[in-house]
């Protein structure tokens, strides 16, 4: 008899959690995934859901909501500036650890790891670097030097506190630059020949053995005709498999994914099919830097839902798309986004001709935008068989 109540009271309890859909988590409380932090949905998959994050908006005391946000809802940080040569090194031997200083100490107080952007670009670079080279001060082999000096100081500041770095960051043309066909660009190929980028993974790997070493770059999200001429994607497969032949420690690829709502859309197949690809090769691979703007029309700037809605959901799709693909492939260990919220997106100051935004899946106002909805429901829903944990890479040696 006591026993029949016990099975009734079990299965009367088991019958209303399944149609509740819920977990007993926690006493009494029903698991609400809703409530939950992209970055806890996330850790289902083992998957670190990150953001780049601007120091000074996170030193801003009248902001409060920019600080609360990157800490509560991501797991994993990257330096939108602040781990960049020329932020790090403005004068020649006098180093400016501060802000990333900073954002190492704030992702170990809340348990996130770290994305350390970027050792080699030909970006942001400091103008007595560049200036110094022009002008034939810097001879080549000098500048050999001091590339493997910076990364070497930089990796070994950091050793054991960064989980991945992106050591070279998009070292590959596009079909509308000049020549159109692919070719390794800008300031260090020029000078030194495409030779560095074994050198600087060496290099990397040296100061860090345990970090894992990316090569970071866009417009790589999904194979195009398959011609290293034209095909960017496939142009960077190529080159991991010729740096992994030569025993290059280069651990993973990093897809940035900057998309634009005007260009149309991938599917998801699409990109899951290029992940595949890049883990055959026997990387990790990651979703870098998200995000997906659109054209600010006439009608957008004066807020015409009628412009404004379709622009919305179409960033929504692709960021859906991207963090499926994610899922799908167990090599894909983060999906970080450039930017949390339009307020503080690098979008608008670099894409102003024609103006665009609406890039990224908080409004200006800290409001959750349908993109962030969207890649939360995607990482809710997804489960065993088809979404199963990450497959972290050995570092390679
Ligand atoms: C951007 C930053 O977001 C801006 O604040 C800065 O002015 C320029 O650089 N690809 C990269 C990032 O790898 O480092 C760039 O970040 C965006 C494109």
């Amino acid at each position: 008899m006591k026993l029949r109540r016990w099975v009734s009271i079990a299965t009367v309890s088991l019958a209303t959690m399944a149609a509740l859909n819920t977990v007993p988590a926690t006493a009494g409380k029903p698991y609400d995934p809703t409530k939950q932090t992209l970055g806890a949905l996330g850790l289902r998959h083992g998957l670190q859901i990150g953001t780049a994050v601007d120091i000074a908006a996170l030193n801003d005391g009248s902001n409060p909501q920019y600080l609360r946000i990157t800490a509560a809802e991501f797991t994993s940080v990257t330096a939108e500036n602040a781990m960049k040569w020329e932020s790090l090194e403005p004068t020649r031997g006098k180093y400016n650890w501060g802000p990333a200083d900073q954002l190492v100490d704030f992702a170990k107080r809340n348990k996130q790891s770290v994305r350390g952007h970027v050792l080699v670009w030909h970006n942001q670079l400091p103008a007595w670097l560049t200036t110094g080279v022009a002008d034939g001060s810097i001879s080549k082999q000098e500048l050999r030097e001091l590339l493997r000096k910076h990364i070497t100081t930089v990796v070994s500041r950091y050793k054991g506190k960064v989980w991945q770095w992106d050591v070279v960051n998009e070292a590959v043309s596009d079909p509308w630059d000049n020549p159109p066909t692919l070719h390794y660009k800008g300031f260090w190929a020029q000078h030194l020949g495409p030779g560095y980028l074994a050198d600087a993974f060496r290099w990397a790997r040296a100061a860090d053995p345990k970090a894992l070493l990316f090569y970071n770059d866009y417009n790589i999200e999904a194979f195009g005709s398959g011609n290293p001429a034209d095909d960017k994607t496939q142009f960077v497969y190529d080159m991991v498999r010729g740096l992994r032949a030569q025993g290059v420690p280069i651990d993973g690829v990093g897809s940035q994914g900057h998309l634009g709502t005007q260009y149309g859309n991938y599917n998801t197949f699409q990109v899951i099919e290029a992940l595949k690809k890049f883990t055959a090769l026997g990387v990790a691979t990651a979703f870098t830097e998200v995000d997906v703007r659109s054209q600010l029309t006439d009608g957008v700037q004066a807020g015409d839902s009628e412009e404004i809605n379709p622009r919305l959901q179409a960033s929504a799709a692709n960021f859906s798309v991207l963090m499926k693909a994610c899922l799908a492939v167990r090599s894909c260990l983060s999906y970080t986004v450039w930017g949390f919220s339009d307020r503080h997106s690098w979008v608008p100051g670099w894409f102003d001709d024609p103006p665009e935004g609406l890039a990224t899946i908080y409004d200006e106002n800290y409001q959750a935008k349908l993109a962030y909805h969207e890649i939360k429901s995607d990482l809710m829903l997804a489960g065993p068989p088809y979404v199963l944990p990450r497959i972290t890479p050995k570092p390679r040696r």
